[in-house]
């Protein structure tokens, strides 16, 4: 049985969520706080976040600097725990309730995360790096450095696919991150700016490729962008303020270039 707080916030969630346009739930977050520091440093990240984030969808994140963007999407992929009581729940799994070596194994089964910096192993080739959470898997070496082969070309890295990350621009090296965390096909992607350091070019072929990740029933896309140019990828576009989800906005997810004045351009603005 709900009791009154959590059936409001089924409430808050459900507005945010425009009835009848709703599908499966992919990410439910209810009450989800974060602090930071205590004392007279303390910082309220997160500010009892409730938002349902769908299957087959590629949500965009946008909102001010210091916001919460990235500790939001560090909570939901299980990066950082939020306070205590929240419920964090990715594709029925409550995550925030998940500790140690299951949360890890769950996250690396079912989330691929691209980090605002790159996190890449400097010892490591283009190729290698990307292949890292096949490997984890288990898949054998050679099968998985061909399919690391295979996203990265994709991407438009085929001709570096022997570099180390030192030997890549900041565009080269956020690739081989997007592709690390694209290869081993994992439920729930999610990205902090994947585009901010890319030309155009690039910057849409990794959406091409986000949203064709997120389009099938089983799988979600989250990604934080403050890049304009890449708003119509997007299915539907929550703006956050202050630690908090202020509205949620679905749209076409026609992957076409948008008109000038709609809701994507509002959102720049905000
Ligand atoms: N590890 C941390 N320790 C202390 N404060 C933090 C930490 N990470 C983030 N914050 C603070 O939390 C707030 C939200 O930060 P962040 O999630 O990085 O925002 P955004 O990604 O939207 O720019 C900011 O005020 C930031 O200074
Ligand atoms: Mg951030």
């Amino acid at each position: 049985m709900l009791d009154s707080s959590t059936a409001e916030r089924e409430m808050v969630a459900g507005v945010l969520a425009e009835p009848g346009l709703e599908g499966e739930v992919a990410i439910r977050l209810r009450d989800v706080n974060k602090t930071f520091g205590t004392g007279e440093q303390t910082v309220l990240a997160l500010r009892g976040v409730d938002w349902d984030i769908y299957r087959g969808q590629l949500t965009m994140l946008v909102g001010p600097s210091g916001c919460g963007k990235t500790t939001l999407l560090s909570v939901v992929a299980g990066i950082l725990d939020c306070d205590r009581g929240g419920v964090v729940e990715v594709f029925g799994s409550d995550v925030a309730r998940m500790r140690g070596g299951a949360k890890t194994r769950f996250r690396m089964d079912n989330i691929g995360f691209v980090f605002q910096q790159y996190n890449l192993l400097p010892a490591l080739t283009a190729m290698e790096n990307a292949s890292v959470p096949l490997i984890i898997a288990g898949v054998p070496r050679p099968r998985a450095l061909e399919r690391a082969r295979e996203v990265l070309t994709s991407l438009g890295m085929g001709n570096r696919l022997g570099s180390l990350p030192s030997q890549l621009s900041g565009g080269q090296q956020q690739r081989v991150a997007i592709a690390r965390a694209l290869v081993h096909e994992p439920r729930l992607i999610v990205c902090d700016e994947p585009t901010a350091a890319l030309d155009h070019e690039s910057g849409q072929a990794v959406m091409r490729l986000m949203r064709d990740a997120a389009v099938k029933s089983d799988r979600s896309v989250l990604v934080v962008s403050h890049d304009s140019r890449v708003f119509h990828f997007a299915d539907r576009m929550a703006r956050m303020d202050d630690g908090r989800i202020v509205q949620v906005r679905s749209q076409v997810g026609s992957a076409q270039e948008p008109e000038a004045g709609d809701v994507w351009e509002a959102a720049a603005r905000a």
